[in-house]
């Protein structure tokens, strides 16, 4: 019903719907009782206004029936909405296991975003319908933030972190990318466009688009090039600890604390290597901070992902 309504944008994806609802829960509230609360202020004041200048009002002492079912109806109100919206955020939070890897970067005052595939777009996105696709962002300056209207999909993109968010889109169509935290003077014309095509239509863009190097074999390339495979390979002796088979593990830490060898994990280690050194091993590690960019240190850790995956077998 809403996709004709001009206030209100297309539903294409597999959470609009459901974000849709809460919402549209929120709204009915808040108009019944607003409009409650006015009617009964408006029907109050004529009713009991005061008739001639000697007229005081009944005293009343309150009564607790009538306090416990005021408190009680609201709890109740509440309360759906926050388990209901619990239900739904984590719906919408985790991303289904057969999941599409894109990489956003934002800077002022563009999205930078590449494919699995390699291929490259700048503000513009191509995805296939009834595919769920994880966004991995980060910010080369300052906050900015994702959002996909039809999507009912925001998120804010950091300079110095990852954030990831999802969505499966199922209608096709070409729908709006705004930024939506305000980081500069060209924060509006930070906008781009998300293109939903059939499976096979999306084949054959992505035949059509320069591939370039895919972020894992760039990565790959990169582990090579910076000579990280000297302290990090399996006959590296063991100067560095051995990163295939590594990635979405825990790490125990020289200090006997435990991490997750995440996103956040990788970025730190290579820009700041010794502020979580890995038991068992010397903190000899040099920092590529100023040597990578934050593009860069994307493809490292689509890298050290494909390895993971695969059990450590490739390379
Ligand atoms: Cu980027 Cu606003």
């Amino acid at each position: 019903m809403w996709q004709d309504f001009p206030l209100f944008p297309p539903s294409a994806s597999t959470n609009s719907g459901a974000i849709d609802g809460i919402y549209l829960y929120l709204i009915l509230v808040s108009v019944f009782f607003g409009l409650l609360i006015a009617g009964l202020i408006v029907f109050f004041s004529i009713r009991y206004r005061r008739r001639h200048a000697a007229e005081r009002g009944a005293y009343i002492h309150g009564s607790v029936p009538l306090e416990i079912f005021w408190t009680s109806i609201p709890l109740g109100i509440a309360m759906v909405a926050f388990a209901w919206g619990a239900v739904v955020y984590f719906d919408a939070s985790k991303p289904p296991a057969d999941v599409m890897d894109v990489y956003v970067t934002g800077k002022q005052w563009m999205w930078r975003l590449q494919h699995p595939q390699g291929q490259r777009e700048i503000n513009d996105l191509h995805v296939p319908i009834g595919q769920p696709v994880r966004l991995t962002m980060t910010s080369e300056d300052v906050i900015h933030s994702f959002f996909i209207p039809a999507f009912r999909m925001k998120r804010d993109v950091l300079p110095g972190r990852y954030t990831e968010t999802w969505f499966e889109a199922t209608k096709p169509g070409e729908y709006h990318i705004f930024c939506a935290e305000y980081c500069g003077a060209k924060h509006s014309e930070m906008i781009g466009t998300i293109y939903v095509l059939e499976p096979e239509e999306y084949e054959q863009w992505l035949s059509g688009a320069p591939a370039g190097e895919t972020p894992v074999a760039a990565g790959a390339k990169l582990f090579e090039a910076q000579r990280c495979d000297t302290c990090h390979g399996t006959q590296s002796g063991a100067r560095g600890p051995d990163l295939a088979g590594r990635f979405g593990t825990g790490v125990r830490l020289d200090n006997g604390r435990n991490v997750v060898f995440d996103e956040a994990y990788v970025r730190e280690s290579i820009l700041r290597p010794q502020s979580k050194i890995s038991a068992g091993f010397e903190p000899l590690m040099p920092t590529y901070e100023g040597q990578i960019g934050e593009e860069q240190i994307l493809q490292i850790i689509a890298y050290l992902k494909s390895i993971a995956d695969d059990g450590g077998k490739a390379q």
